[in-house]
């Protein structure tokens, strides 16, 4: 609970109480084509925080589902393409509305399928909502009317954006919202159809989120909802010629996965989007402001239990100030409440499985043996029925020592001499990931060489390095981290789209 202003408490402790409501209700989710729920064998969705608390059931496509998704979003596009953007922003508008209204189930879903803190899941609705605003305000700017270009007198020449056709939305489970309904209204935004298919371990929460916009006015036909296995995914739905284009986000691993399949499409050089991991450093000289840097890099690393792709992951600390550092890193540590992500005042609630505790066990394993562990939370023994790690301080001697992104409470510290920062750039840019970068500098010439050195997409200077805001702060990273365009920029849209230039002789 650590930073809350009044009202944020008092809407927390509110959203806490009103919560108590939903809390044994059963979800249900299903494929739904052309708005039609499909049936299949039903799926038991536990809560992380306590496995032995039920949320709800999820059928998922098989193979039929996808044919079914496929025919039904290519038939809807037609009519959607030709769609004026107003009338595509309007919807937006409407369910950005309906969201906002929905607020308290869709927070309710994601603390209890998600393990999201209350205070993540709000932020996570909000930021649905930013997008839904923000990609509706870009569809009136790119799609109401074609852009006019210049050309001799007698002659016009005006340049169309279109969508492209059947876009796939592929989403991870840590933004069940946030990031499912982004892709979504993006795509549907340019004019595309859209097959949205959310993480396996999140579909109650997407379902919610369709229902809504379908709700405000997308067609049904329009959205096809597809909760689906990834191996389904990549079988059947990704090969398919009928998939105009994909927008992913998730592991780098399975980014590449995908670019495979879809190169292998022989009508059309289908695009992907994808956003995804980091190493993500925070580096901070002698001249930081110690408080500050501590707090910013204590949210950074831990803030939703580490999964988020823009964690911070490993801190460079110049020598003359890392002792202090580590001293005030672990009397933070010590203040963290571990536990229920229902409960207003829980700073990190579980990981999104027991499967993905098995990575991080792994790792702090392997760290024993070359590494210092410099403090470990204790697990309460009441946390034993779910999946929590307890949040970890590692000293390291280098970057080279971790080998893959760790998506868990994990922070790496490394000392460096004022000497050495070009080789810290160095070894930023060897990772080749480049999503989050942190600053912690009062020296300008310190900033304006890391910012220039580093092959990074967002960079954060004197603050934390999460929680990019739609619309100010576009996020995406390079390299091993994303294709671009950033989410909540001003190019995103137009990646969505194909450009018809038409030049007529008049
Ligand atoms: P993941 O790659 O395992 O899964 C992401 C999505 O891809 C899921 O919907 C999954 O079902 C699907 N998928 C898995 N295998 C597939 C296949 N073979 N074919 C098609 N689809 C497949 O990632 P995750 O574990 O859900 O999410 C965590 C990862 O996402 C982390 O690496 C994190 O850094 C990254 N992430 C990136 C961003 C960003 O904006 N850059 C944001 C959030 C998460
Ligand atoms: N956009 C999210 C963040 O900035 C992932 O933390």
């Amino acid at each position: 609970s650590q930073g809350l202003n009044l009202a944020d408490l008092t809407l927390l402790q509110q959203l806490q109480h009103d919560l108590g409501t939903l809390a044994d209700r059963q979800w249900h989710a299903s494929p739904v084509i052309n708005g039609r729920h499909y049936s299949g064998e039903r799926q038991t969705v536990m809560n992380p925080a306590d496995n032995r608390l039920t949320v709800g059931t999820v059928v998922y496509a098989d193979q039929e589902a996808v044919e079914l998704a496929l025919n039904c979003a290519a038939q809807a596009f037609t009519d959607w393409r030709l769609s004026p953007g107003n009338t595509r922003a309007g919807k937006l508008r409407q369910a950005a509305d309906l969201l906002e209204q929905h607020r308290l189930e869709l927070v309710s879903l994601c603390v209890r399928e998600g393990g999201r803190t209350i205070r993540d899941a709000l932020a996570e609705v909000r930021e649905a909502v930013d997008y839904c605003r923000y990609y509706a305000q870009s569809a009136v700017e790119l799609f109401s009317a074609p852009t006019k270009l210049p050309g001799p007198t007698g002659e016009e020449n005006l340049l169309y954006h279109y969508g492209r056709g059947v876009f796939v939305c592929i989403s991870p489970w840590n933004f069940p919202i946030a990031i499912f309904i982004g892709q979504v209204t993006a795509a549907l935004a340019a004019g595309n159809t859209v097959i949205a298919k959310p993480a396996s371990q999140t579909a109650l929460t997407a379902m919610r989120c369709v229902e809504l916009l379908h709700q405000a006015g997308i067609p049904e036909a329009v959205l096809q909802f597809l909760p689906a296995s990834g191996s389904l995914t990549g079988q059947y739905l990704l090969p398919d010629p009928r998939v105009a284009g994909v927008v992913f986000t998730g592991s780098t691993e399975t980014a590449q996965f995908i670019n495979q399949k879809l190169a292998q499409h022989h009508q059309a050089i289908v695009p992907l989007i994808a956003e995804t991991g980091g190493q993500n450093v925070m580096i901070a000289d002698s001249s930081a402001f110690l408080e500050q840097l501590v707090q910013d890099a204590m949210t950074s690393a831990f803030n939703s239990a580490g999964q988020r792709c823009s964690a911070l992951r490993v801190l460079f600390v110049q020598r003359e100030i890392a002792d202090k550092t580590i001293a005030l890193l672990i009397g933070s540590m010590q203040e963290l409440s571990l536990g229920n992500p229902g409960l207003y005042q829980t700073d990190i609630g579980p990981v999104i499985g027991q499967a993905e505790l098995i990575p991080l066990k792994a790792h702090l394993e392997t760290m024993r043996l070359d590494t210092k562990l410099v403090y470990q939370n204790p697990l309460d023994e009441s946390l034993r029925h779910g999946s929590f790690f307890p949040p970890s301080l590692i000293e390291i001697r280098s970057l080279s020592q971790l080998t893959q992104e760790v998506f868990g409470p994990v922070l790496h510290l490394i000392r460096y001499s004022v000497s050495e920062l070009d080789q810290v750039i160095h070894a930023v840019n060897a990772t080749g990931y480049g999503l989050t970068l942190g600053i912690h500098s009062r020296i300008d010439a310190n900033i304006k060489a890391i910012q220039q050195g580093v092959k990074v997409g967002n960079i954060y200077v004197n603050r934390n390095m999460i929680g990019a805001v739609v619309g100010v702060q576009p996020f995406g990273g390079m390299g091993l981290s994303g294709t671009g365009p950033k989410a909540g920029g001003p190019d995103y849209l137009r990646r969505f789209t194909v450009e018809q230039t038409v030049t007529t002789n008049t």
